[in-house]
C-alpha cells in the first residue's frame, strides 16, 4: 500500500491487491481521523482505516466487478430442439436493404484513446449511430422484416405491434410508414419520453405499458391477439420463430460491412446483448468468415443475465434483477434463436455492473464516441477487465478488439 499526503492535508492511500484493481481512499486527516470512530475507546488511525475501506472495496469488486462465464463451445442447452439456428444469409438482406433510399453503409472507425485506455493494439469500432436516420443499428431489423413481407404481399392494410424499449420500435414505426402499413408500439413506463415521442414523429401509436420490457410484451401480445394485428418482435419463443429469424438476418449486414472494412482480423469480439439478437447475427457471420479465431464475448448488465444465467443454467431461463441503466439491454429473458446460436458461437459470457457501464459510455463520450451505456456497454466490458481477466481472455497489447457502438446518446 501507498500513502500519499496532499496539500490539503488529506492522505491517499492507494493499493494493488489480487484482481489487480487499483483502489484509492482519501482519508480526511494526516494521521487521524479525530478521537471517533473508535475501536474499544482508541482513535483509529488514518492508514488503518484506508486499509479498511481497501478490504472492504476488494470485497465488494469480488462480489460486483464485472462476471465472466467462459463456455466450451458449444455449450449445451435442452429444451431448444424445435427452434433454428441464425441465418447466416447476409447478401440476400444485403441486396434488400441496399434497395432502401437511406441505405447507406455505416463507418468503421479505429479509436487509439480507446486502444491506449484498454492497453491493446487496436480497437476498431463499427459506429451505427447514423444507420438509416434512426440512431441504432436495429433499424437493419424489423424494417427489414416488412420490406420482406411487402416482397410477397400488399402490407399498406397491415397494422404492426410490438414490444420495444426503444430502438425496435424505430424501426417498426420507420418500416410500416414506408410501406404504408399502420404501427403500434408498446413501451415501459422507464422508456425516456424523448423516445415516445421520436417513435411518434415516425408515426407509431404509442402504448405505455408496465413497469418492465416484458410487461409491455405481454401487452402487444395481447393487443396483436385481441385485433389481430401482426405482432413484430426481436426475440423468440416456442412457437414464435420466424419473423425474429428474418429479423436478425436483417442485423448480419452490419458485420458482412465490418468484415469487409476491418483491416484485419480481429482477435476478440465484445458484443452487448438484450435478448442477444445483435450478438448472435454478429457472432454467426464472424464464425462463418473467421472459423474458431476470434474470442467472442458476449456482454449483458449484471441486472439483466438472460444469456449469462441461460447459458449457466443449460436451459432458457428467465433472470431475476432490477432495472437497469443499460435500458436497451434491459431483457430478462432471451431470444431462444438467440441463445441457441450464441451457445455455439461465442466463448465467454460477461456480465457488467451498472457503474461499468456508466464508464464505458464515459470513455466512449471522451473518444469522440457520444452514445449510451446500452450502446458501449462492449467497450465498458473491454476496459473494465483487471489483470486475471484479460489473461483468461488472452487479451495483450498485440490484441486487436471489434465493438459495435449500437447506438448514439439517448
Ligand atoms: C442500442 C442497442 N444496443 C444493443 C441492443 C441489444 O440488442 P438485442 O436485443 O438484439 O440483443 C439493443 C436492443 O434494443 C439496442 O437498442
Amino acid at each position: 500500500m501507498i500513502f500519499r499526503a496532499l496539500p490539503s492535508g488529506q492522505r491517499v492511500a492507494t493499493d494493488r491487491w489480487a484482481y489487480g484493481r487499483h483502489f484509492t481512499v482519501v482519508a480526511q486527516s494526516p494521521i487521524w481521523l479525530g478521537t471517533f470512530p473508535t475501536f474499544l475507546g482508541t482513535p483509529l488511525r488514518a492508514d488503518i482505516m484506508a486499509r479498511l475501506f481497501l478490504t472492504h472495496g476488494l470485497l465488494t469488486a469480488h462480489l460486483w466487478n464485472m462476471d465472466i462465464l467462459h463456455i466450451t463451445r458449444p455449450a449445451p442447452l435442452s429444451g431448444l430442439d424445435d427452434i433454428p439456428l441464425p441465418s447466416r444469409d447476409a447478401p440476400r438482406a444485403q441486396a434488400l436493404v441496399a434497395r432502401c433510399p437511406v441505405a447507406k453503409v455505416t463507418p468503421l472507425e479505429a479509436s487509439v484513446a480507446i486502444a491506449t485506455q484498454a492497453g491493446v493494439q487496436d480497437v476498431w469500432i463499427k459506429d451505427e449511430r447514423g444507420r438509416m436516420g434512426l440512431g441504432s443499428f436495429k433499424a437493419l431489423g424489423a424494417a427489414y422484416v416488412i420490406a420482406c413481407d411487402a416482397q410477397d404481399i400488399d402490407v399498406s392494410g397491415r397494422t404492426y405491434v410490438t414490444a420495444s424499449a426503444g430502438n425496435h420500435g424505430m424501426s417498426v414505426a420507420a418500416g410500416a410508414k414506408a410501406f404504408g402499413a399502420a404501427s403500434v408500439v408498446y413501451i415501459a413506463q422507464t422508456v425516456p419520453q424523448s423516445f415516445a415521442s421520436r417513435l411518434e414523429e415516425q408515426g407509431a401509436q404509442v402504448v405505455r405499458e408496465g413497469e418492465t420490457y416484458e410487461d409491455s410484451l405481454k401487452a402487444a401480445e395481447k393487443a396483436a391477439d385481441d385485433n389481430g394485428w401482426d405482432l413484430l418482435s426481436d426475440g423468440s419463443w416456442h412457437g414464435y420463430t420466424e419473423r425474429p429469424y428474418r429479423l436478425m438476418e436483417g442485423y448480419t449486414v452490419l458485420m458482412a460491412e465490418a468484415i469487409e472494412q476491418l483491416p484485419e482480423m480481429p482477435t476478440h469480439i465484445f458484443l452487448q446483448a438484450g435478448v442477444g439478437g445483435l450478438a448472435c447475427a454478429c457472432a454467426a457471420l464472424a464464425r462463418q468468415t473467421w472459423s474458431d479465431t476470434p474470442r467472442i464475448i458476449v456482454v449483458e448488465p449484471h441486472a439483466a443475465a438472460a444469456l449469462h444465467g441461460s447459458i449457466a443454467a443449460g436451459k432458457a431461463v428467465e433472470s431475476s434483477g432490477p432495472v437497469s441503466d443499460m435500458g436497451r439491454l434491459d431483457c430478462k429473458m432471451p431470444s431462444l434463436i438467440a441463445l441457441k446460436g450464441l451457445a455455439q458461437d461465442a466463448d465467454d459470457f460477461a456480465l457488467i455492473t451498472e457503474a461499468e457501464g456508466q464508464a464505458g459510455a464515459g470513455l466512449a463520450m471522451v473518444a469522440g464516441f457520444g452514445s449510451s451505456p446500452s450502446g458501449a456497454a462492449g467497450i465498458a466490458a473491454l476496459i473494465a477487465l483487471d489483470d486475471a481477466q484479460r489473461d483468461d481472455l488472452g487479451i495483450t497489447a498485440q490484441s486487436r478488439i471489434f465493438c459495435v457502438l449500437s447506438e448514439g446518446p439517448a
